[in-house]
């Protein structure tokens, strides 16, 4: 059996950050980091703005569904600087996809995403999960170095997987998984 039910009521502390489950009011300021530049770039494959209204039911179906979707807090100030959330892949709920951004530029390169994924990720492979994998745009290098530095291993490249709109340019997707025996 895989990690817990009603996962999001978790509160999850790291040395410097804090997790907390999303909620609906969050959307205007998911959709706010979306739209920020590195966040749109680096995560996203689309070239229109990302709508409140959209996260709205994207955060209701997750929170449905009963997947983690976690804001993360500057652990001193409390404020929301980004988010972490996985999406369940088997019936176990013990196999997982992370999903993260730092939305806030000026907390990036302080070693927050860090810190944040490296509590989430100890509270799950404690709690049950077995594996975790993550796709990265093979040119996001600040993406790439984390997950490596978590102890994430390149699985595998998905070549031209990826596509963007406003460049009409076609680039390869990185897979790289977590075991629970792997981390540390
Ligand atoms: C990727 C991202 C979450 C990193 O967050 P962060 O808080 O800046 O990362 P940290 O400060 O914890 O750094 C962790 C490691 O990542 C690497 N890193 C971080 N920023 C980097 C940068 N700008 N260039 C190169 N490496 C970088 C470093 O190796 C660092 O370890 P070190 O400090 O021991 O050298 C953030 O840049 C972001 O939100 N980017 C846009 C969205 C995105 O790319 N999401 C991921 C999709 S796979």
């Amino acid at each position: 059996m895989g990690i817990p039910e009603n996962i999001n009521t978790a509160k999850i502390r790291g040395e410097k950050t804090l997790l907390n489950g999303i909620t609906g009011e969050d959307a205007q300021t998911v959709a706010d980091w979306k739209n920020e530049d590195e966040v749109f770039r680096f995560a996203l494959s689309t070239d229109k703005p990302v709508t409140v209204e959209s996260q709205r039911a994207d955060i209701a179906r997750t929170l449905r569904a009963d997947e983690p979707y976690f804001l993360i807090r500057a652990l001193e100030t409390r404020k929301p600087i980004g988010y972490v959330r996985f999406d369940i892949l088997d019936n176990e709920r013990s196999k997982l996809l992370l999903r993260y951004a730092l939305g806030e530029p000026e907390y990036r390169g302080k070693g927050f995403a860090f810190d944040a994924l490296h509590a989430v990720l100890k509270h799950f492979f404690g709690n049950g999960a077995l594996r975790v994998e993550a796709e990265c745009y093979d040119f996001n290098e600040p993406g790439l170095k984390l997950l490596k530095k978590l102890g994430f291993s390149i699985e595998g490249r998905k070549r031209k997987a990826g596509y963007y709109y406003s460049t009409c340019m076609h680039f390869d997707v990185l897979v790289l998984g977590l075991l629970g025996e792997e981390f540390n």
